[in-house]
């Protein structure tokens, strides 16, 4: 018999539970349909990162859905309302409760929500799972931006190769009082307003967060990057540039400092130079994403690094 879902919002009393079915429902997935379960590592420990971050980011924003007879937890779907926008985060179902809608019950007051709102919806998704790209595509959500995942060895010595010309005058960020800067220079290029995330990667308090900038000679900002070095995410983004030559200054001086990891980052598939300078320090395609819209979005400018944590599109 199928069982009564209840859904309510996710409580840190489900913060194990939620961490299990991010590891069991990615793994399974990826397994089944791609053989590459194992990319998701054994343990479910490092997924305690997600509703953590997302807890401290959006308190009370996660949808749960629970078993009504057994209480087990069975989806989550993590939701970011924004003053330009609503994103979506990570949707994920237990292997044995998907495909009978769930999902789609979790999302639909979201979606009414932002509709009643007025606001788009933006999320990224996989162009490798057909199972996520169907539950967008059939609400009505519209691809904009394809970006490939790289992944690249970060030697213990450093990036072997050159820097970039503007690598050198990438600094780091670490006053707060810069989220409201970095957010603006975000709304300019790419039309989304989101200075609490700003504001809360340069608290630095829940994950490991590095922040960093490059300005004009003028003083006029060009573009920033945020970096996650926590254990459970090596990962960069997000982060914007004007071109691709800030970007490949950002990207440059971001992974250099990542020495002995295997950080991950979103390119445009677009910024073919971008690409082709990320291919000559190393860098390997992982994935494809692509950056999805309900509603309508205003016209972007620039590179975007978009991230999984959390999530933008
Ligand atoms: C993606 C995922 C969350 C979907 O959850 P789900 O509960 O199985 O999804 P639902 O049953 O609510 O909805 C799927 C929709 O896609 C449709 N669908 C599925 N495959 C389809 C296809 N090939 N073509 C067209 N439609 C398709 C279904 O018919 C359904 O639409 P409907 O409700 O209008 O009939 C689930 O597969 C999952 O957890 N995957 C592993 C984790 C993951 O990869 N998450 C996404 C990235 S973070």
């Amino acid at each position: 018999m199928t069982p009564l879902i209840k859904f309510r919002p996710l409580a840190r009393s489900d913060h194990e539970a939620a961490a299990q079915l991010l590891h069991r429902s990615l793994v399974s997935w990826y397994q089944s349909r791609l053989g590459q379960g194992t990319r998701f590592g054994d343990s479910y420990e490092p997924f305690r990162l997600f509703p953590e971050v997302y807890a401290a980011l959006d308190p009370g924003q996660a949808v749960a859905a629970h078993d009504a007879d057994s209480g087990e937890l069975l989806g989550v779907c993590f939701v970011h309302p924004r003053k330009t926008h609503v994103a979506i985060g990570i949707v994920a179902m237990a292997p044995e409760a998907q495909g009978r809608g769930v999902a789609r019950a979790m999302l639909t007051p979201v979606l009414d929500d932002a509709r009643r709102h007025g606001l788009p919806v933006r999320l990224i998704s996989s162009l490798l799972n057909l199972d996520s790209f169907s539950l967008y595509s059939r609400f009505g959500f519209v691809p904009h931006t394809i970006y490939q995942d790289l992944a690249l060895n970060v030697p213990f010595s450093g990036l072997t190769a050159l820097p970039p010309p503007r690598a050198g005058r990438v600094r780091r960020v670490t006053d707060v009082a810069e989220a409201a800067r970095l957010a603006a220079f975000e709304e300019q290029w790419q039309g989304l307003q989101r200075e609490t995330d700003y504001d809360f990667f340069l608290r630095n308090a829940v994950g490991a967060w590095t922040v960093w900038a490059l300005e004009h000679a003028g003083g006029a900002p060009e573009g920033f990057l945020v970096a996650s070095h926590h254990p459970s995410c090596v990962m960069l983004g997000p982060g914007v540039a004007c071109d691709e030559a800030v970007a490949a200054a950002l990207l440059w001086r971001a992974l250099d400092a990542m020495r002995g990891l295997s950080p991950v980052f979103l390119v445009p598939c677009a910024a073919s130079q971008l690409v082709r300078q990320c291919y000559a320090w190393g860098a390997r395609n992982v994935e494809l994403h692509v950056a999805q819209a309900l509603g309508p979005i205003p016209a972007a400018r620039g590179i975007a690094f978009p991230t999984f944590l959390p999530e933008t599109g």
